[in-house]
């Protein structure tokens, strides 16, 4: 009997949590909870090589929202996993094989390094500061946005396809980086346009700050 009902439980967690379609995360959100966990402490939070560990440390960490510009995904990937880093051009002069950047290799999936790799190309050409948590923006959105919005955020929901509309694409980094926060935050409150409905009332400000962040991340 206690089986079956924390069996059934369980099942009704799964239920009310799994949104009727969903995807998966976006590269960047995923890169950027790993970088929170694995990166920050060295490299800061916006990725400057300010991080709280970086004052202890003899070699300064890189400031990646820079580095990475001029670096492929294959020499990053290089750099992340510690094979064959020997081959980068310039390790001299970068010193890559320092120990102090550690080797990730057997820390990460090559999918998550690839995620890693994309949340560093997004700090690297990002705008704007990520205002609220993205987390819990990711919620708000599958729950409120992507009938409209789209699994992926480029405005191709099940709702638009309906009523025949189309919002903006918000994994166009292009689009979204020419909206300051404020701007996207107020869009959200008082809505735009015949169909995209106004949320004040709905949801707080800090609802939208997290969404707001959620929203920067979809950015491909
Ligand atoms: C313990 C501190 C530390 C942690 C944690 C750390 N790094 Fe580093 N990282 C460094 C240091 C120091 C350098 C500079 C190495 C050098 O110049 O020899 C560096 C360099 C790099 C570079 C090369 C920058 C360039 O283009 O020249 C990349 C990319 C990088 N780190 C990514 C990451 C990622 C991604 C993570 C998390 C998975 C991470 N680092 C975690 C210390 C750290
Ligand atoms: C009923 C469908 C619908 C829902 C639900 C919806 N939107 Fe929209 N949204 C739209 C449409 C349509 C537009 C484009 C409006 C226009 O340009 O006239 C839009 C525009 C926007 C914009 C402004 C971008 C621009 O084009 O200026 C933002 C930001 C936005 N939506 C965020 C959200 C968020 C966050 C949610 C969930 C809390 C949400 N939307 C829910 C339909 C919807």
């Amino acid at each position: 009997m206690k089986n079956f009902i924390n069996g059934g439980l369980l099942l009704m967690a799964l239920m009310l949590s799994t949104p009727e379609v969903s995807a998966n995360p976006p590269l960047a959100y995923e890169g950027r909870r790993l970088y929170v966990s694995y990166c920050l402490l060295c490299h800061g939070s916006e990725g400057k090589g300010d991080g709280p560990l970086a004052k202890a440390m003899d070699i300064s960490p890189a400031d990646l929202s820079t580095t990475v510009r001029s670096r492929s995904d294959t020499i990053l990937t290089k750099i992340i996993t510690g094979e064959g880093r020997q081959t980068i051009t310039g390790r001299d002069r970068h010193n890559l094989l320092n120990e102090a950047m550690p080797e990730w290799k057997d820390v990460f999936s090559a999918n998550q390094v690839q995620a890693l790799i994309a949340y560093l190309r997004f700090l690297s050409r990002a705008k704007h500061e990520l205002m609220g948590d993205p987390e819990v923006g990711m919620q708000l959105y599958q729950k409120y946005c992507q009938v409209c919005h789209g699994t992926e955020g480029d405005g191709d929901g099940i709702m638009t396809n309906l009523m025949g509309i189309t919002p903006m694409d918000h994994t166009n980094p292009n689009e979204t980086n020419a909206l300051d926060n404020e701007e996207i935050a107020r869009r959200i409150l008082d809505g735009k346009g015949r169909y995209m409905p106004a949320w004040r009332g709905i949801l707080n400000q800090t609802d939208v700050e997290a969404l707001v962040s959620y929203i920067r991340l979809l950015s491909q």
